[in-house]
């Protein structure tokens, strides 16, 4: 947690005042480890020049150098051999765990279960401060609607609050109560602003988004993350009304940190100084460093620009000297914080570094937080769970046996192939089944760097696991992307099943319906034959190191499954971008005639509602009462009962509906939510309280209020499934 601004006042400026402009723009500069993990290098980066500024201490930051080792010999040749010896921060991508996978972001988002995720993210931060590792470049908390986007694996969905409670809770667990402790880390909340709302779903596309949406949709998580003080904010790489983010004073100077009183520092995206070049908004690199400096983007990632203009911008005045130092406050307090000034080694401990990477209590966490992002999408005839002495259990396709797609896309810092298939998982229960792979999902390398090549034609294998089906009893299916098909720079124009695996499950089908469509996905997808015809399907996304003991859990009924969507499927990829709080048209319908808002050759509707997900139980809703007596806090109640013959959790939600405001307002906007178990026959009175802080909105003048009218209240199982009724605000 960032402290008051004094704390470490008196310290900075006195370190302040012995530096010089070089050495202060060293601090703005930040590196890659010398070699390419997550991006382009610039070609002006290579890695004499990196070592030679780093020893003059013309660097503030590194990323991608992780292990004890390398990370203390880096600080070494900093803190001993540089004049001011000011220790370095050190930046990762421990987006879902560091070598202990956890799911992928959206999948843990599907727990609504702020203290699980809170406790991933503090398991994730222990393991990569046992590896010298200071700083995370997490949470992201983009909103995005739409699937077609391959980061969307890496964000908490597409709702304001829902993304803003789950931020808040990964901003606590990396960064704990005390980020001097040295199983704390640096958390960053990114990007600023309107990535996931790149044109088309294509990454690194232009974003066009209207000042409502970007108060009342986008900004709202960074201003939650800000809240729970978190250090550092990165920008994005795409335009805002027309100007990139790196360049953006309005996003940086006026509203993060003059509105919302930012203490951190902002990062730049990798190179996203550079790339205001290619966005024709800068010149050249000079240009580029003038710009973003100006503009309030404190660190650069990877650009070259600081290091190489900085300084000279400041001698001729283009930059003004309070802009440089006003950076150079932001990232040392942060370095305070860390505790850095007082051992600039304290996260490189060789002990530590062997007792807690993969620590069991790790994938204790692991296991639970997959278990709780599993989500049912659909049991007809209650085929779930499996019995366990079930004869014949027949398990088909390639992800089942696939021990690295689990880990999703962003996990550096594992071991490939590490984690637990579902073909282990099941063998762990000792339940007896037989395999048949039916056909590659991928072929090819498997890497961060390089586009995944999908199987589109290889489909000899299906004869085997037709066979198979054709004799088996229960045929459980486990299909879906490979881990490597989302995350950055994979955006995908089809949601569907990759390559040939659509066909078999339909010739599996054919000779034996009785399936279980196990899902491993990073994106939602559009799979309305499924849902048609599939009796049971099981959301699995990418769910980590422990994902095959999680899924046979769920499987076989040692686990009840709770998770609900935190993002829209569609039936339909053409439907993208697609999400439950859309504002209404001027045209609903259904009409007679087509002059109303549809498709003519597809339904509007999703195929699974935001929040929507099943359990083995069922959960019963009755007695909504709504008091708005208190105009300051209005109360709803209602009543939820386990009326099924087992014991699950259910995350109890709350939508409001402004019905008419001075700006149109969404057809339904989450609000609250609580998960909780319930026994069989057990029933518990849920109450949530609507303050200002839920009734309002920003107007188009950038007010925020609340005004009165007639709102809406839904309170259910699902954004579509829920008891209604209406209360009035004087
Ligand atoms: C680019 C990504 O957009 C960003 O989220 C990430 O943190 C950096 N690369 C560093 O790897």
């Amino acid at each position: 947690m960032l402290t008051p601004s004094n704390k470490y006042d008196a310290q900075i400026e006195a370190l302040l005042s012995k530096m010089t402009v070089a050495e202060k723009v060293g601090q703005m500069n930040q590196y890659n480890g010398f070699w390419d993990i997550t991006g382009p290098t610039p070609e002006q980066g290579d890695s004499k020049r990196k070592y030679e500024y780093l020893r003059q201490g013309l660097v503030g930051s590194m990323l991608n150098v992780k292990g004890v080792e390398d990370v203390r010999k880096i600080q070494e040749l900093v803190v001993n051999e540089s004049r001011l010896g000011i220790p370095l921060i050190f930046g990762f991508d421990v987006i879902h765990g560091q070598k202990t996978i956890t799911p992928i972001p959206l999948g843990e988002s599907a727990s609504w279960d702020l203290a699980a995720l809170e406790q991933s993210a503090r398991v994730a931060a222990v393991e990569a401060a046992a590896l010298g590792i200071n700083w995370t470049f997490a949470p992201m908390i983009d909103i995005s609607r739409d699937a077609r986007w391959g980061r969307v694996m890496e964000g908490a969905g597409e709702d304001p609050f829902l993304v803003s409670k789950i931020g808040a809770a990964r901003v606590r667990g990396f960064q704990g109560d005390d980020l001097s402790q040295w199983d704390t880390i640096a958390a960053t909340a990114k990007h600023l602003v309107g990535y996931g709302f790149a044109e088309a779903g294509r990454d690194y596309n232009t974003v066009d988004v209207g000042t409502s949406t970007l108060y009342n949709v986008l900004f709202p998580p960074f201003q939650a993350a800000i809240a729970e003080k978190v250090c550092t904010v990165m920008n994005s790489f795409n335009v805002v009304n027309g100007i990139p983010a790196t360049g953006n004073h309005f996003l940086q100077r006026d509203i993060l940190k003059g509105t919302w009183n930012f203490e951190g520092f902002v990062i730049s995206d990798w190179g996203s100084g550079i790339e205001m070049i290619a966005h024709g908004f800068a010149r050249d690199l000079e240009h580029v460093a003038e710009i973003a400096a100006n503009a309030g983007s404190d660190m650069d990632m990877e650009s070259d620009a600081y290091a190489s203009h900085l300084e000279g911008l400041v001698e001729s005045g283009k930059v003004k000297m309070e802009v440089v130092d006003d950076a150079v406050r932001r990232i040392l307090r942060v370095k305070f914080e860390l505790g850095l000034f007082d051992d600039p080694y304290r996260y490189c401990d060789a002990e530590r570094e062997k007792t807690y990477i993969l620590h069991p209590d790790h994938l204790a966490t692991a296991l639970d937080m997959a278990k709780k992002s599993i989500v049912l999408l659909k049991n007809d005839g209650q085929l779930l769970p499996l019995k366990k002495d079930q004869s014949k259990i027949a398990v088909i396709g390639a992800l089942a046996d696939d021990k690295n797609s689990p880990l999703g896309s962003w996990r550096l810092g594992a071991d490939d192939h590490s984690a637990i298939s579902v073909l282990e998982g099941i063998e762990a229960l000792s339940v007896p089944f037989t395999y048949a792979k039916g056909a590659d999902v991928s072929i090819g390398p498997e890497t961060f760097i390089e586009e995944i090549q999908i199987n589109e034609t290889d489909k000899s294998g299906f004869a085997e696991a037709i066979a198979l089906a054709e004799s088996s009893e229960v045929v459980i299916m486990v299909l879906g992307e490979h881990g490597y098909q989302s995350g950055e720079g994979r955006s995908r124009a089809n949601l569907d099943l990759p390559g040939v695996q659509q066909e078999l499950l339909e010739a599996v089908y054919a000779v034996n319906p009785n399936i279980v469509l196990v899902l491993m996905n990073g994106r939602p997808l559009a799979l309305p034959w499924a849902d048609d015809h599939i009796p049971a399907i099981l959301e699995c996304w990418h769910l980590g190191s422990q994902s095959g003991h999680a899924i046979a859990a769920t499987l076989f009924g040692d686990h009840n499954p709770s998770g609900k969507l935190p993002m829209t499927f569609p039936r339909h990829v053409g439907q993208c971008p697609l999400y439950y709080n859309h504002f209404r048209t001027g045209r609903p319908g259904p009409l007679d005639l087509v002059f109303w808002s549809h498709y003519i050759d597809e339904s509007n509707a999703p195929l699974y509602a935001f929040g929507h997900g099943l359990s083995y139980t069922h959960f019963d809703y009755s007695d909504l009462v709504i008091d708005a007596s208190d105009q300051k806090a209005v109360k709803v109640q209602v009543k939820v009962t386990n009326t099924g013959a087992v014991g699950g959790e259910e995350v109890c939600q709350l939508y409001i509906h402004d019905k008419v405001a001075s700006i149109v307002r969404p057809v339904k906007e989450l609000k609250g939510f609580e998960k909780f178990y319930l026994a069989p026959g057990e029933a518990k009175v849920v109450e949530f309280t609507l303050t200002e802080a839920e009734l309002g909105f920003y107007n188009n003048a950038y007010e925020y209020v609340v005004e009165p009218g007639e709102f809406g209240v839904m309170v259910g199982t699902s954004s579509d499934v829920g008891l209604t009724g209406t209360f009035e605000l004087k």
